[in-house]
């Protein structure tokens, strides 16, 4: 419940603090804004966009790909980015199953199998990856891996993560929870690229001002 007003609170501010009509789409609040095709989600650190492109590329050509619009892999603050992802995920990918490639690697020291990780790799599920696109605070998303997972492989490297984008089950997980796999899996249906919002100036002789 605090969390919820805080947020308002934030948003409020971000809002009547400057204009009016471009808060009122998912894309950009006052005068920060999203490249095309981007949703915006608030964080502790500021606005992030992100957008889920389907693909089957395997993990690293797919943050090559979103190098190429300036963003990168996205990672997670927390659930509701992960529900926001799975069902832009859907959409693009027509329901398919696979794969969401998502911006988190595994530490060089927390290499599996899991019955090899040392003590600062414990507990598993926060501390064997970490988030790579730099505008995230926490770990509060990493709990979404699924029970069992990171597994760290057996005889091969499972050094990224793939979010499940599946509309029911898929390899025996739930939608949305998290897998270690091997970063070159051609078993990928879809990515997520992000940035931080920028902050644009807003043309006054539009409605807006
Ligand atoms: C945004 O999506 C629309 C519809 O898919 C597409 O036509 C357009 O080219 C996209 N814009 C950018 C900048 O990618
Ligand atoms: C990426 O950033 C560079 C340097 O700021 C800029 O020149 C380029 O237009 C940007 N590309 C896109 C797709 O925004
Ligand atoms: C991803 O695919 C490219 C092109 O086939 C390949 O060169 C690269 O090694 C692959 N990445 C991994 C981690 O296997
Ligand atoms: C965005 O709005 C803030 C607060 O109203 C202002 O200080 C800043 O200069 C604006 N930035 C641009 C690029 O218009
Ligand atoms: C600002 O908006 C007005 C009205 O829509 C338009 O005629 C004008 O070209 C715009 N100016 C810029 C710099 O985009």
């Amino acid at each position: 419940m605090l969390f919820v007003s805080l947020i308002t609170l934030f948003y409020s501010t971000q809002v009547f603090a400057s204009y009016c009509k471009m808060e009122d789409t998912l894309f950009s609040v006052g005068n920060y804004t999203c490249p095309d095709n981007y949703t915006m989600v608030t964080r502790i650190k500021g606005f992030y966009c992100l957008k889920v492109v389907a693909s089957t590329l395997n993990q690293t050509q797919s943050e090559q790909s979103c190098m190429l619009e300036n963003s990168t892999l996205a990672s997670f603050e927390n659930i509701d980015e992960v529900n926001l992802v799975l069902e832009l995920s859907l959409v693009a990918t027509n329901n398919a199953n696979g794969y969401c490639w998502i911006g988190a690697t595994r530490l060089a020291a927390c290499h599996g199998p899991i019955s090899d990780f040392n003590a600062g790799c414990l507990p598993v599920e926060t501390n064997t990856f970490r988030w790579t696109d730099g505008f995230v605070t926490g770990t509060d998303a990493f709990s979404n891996f699924y029970p069992g997972q990171p597994d760290g492989g057996s005889g091969v490297a499972q050094n990224c993560i793939g979010m499940i984008s599946t509309s029911s089950s898929w390899i025996g997980m739930t939608p949305g929870s998290f897998d270690d796999t091997q970063c070159g899996s051609t078993l990928a249906s879809s990515h997520v690229c992000g940035q931080p919002a920028q902050q644009v100036a807003l043309n006054c002789s539009s409605s807006c001002c």
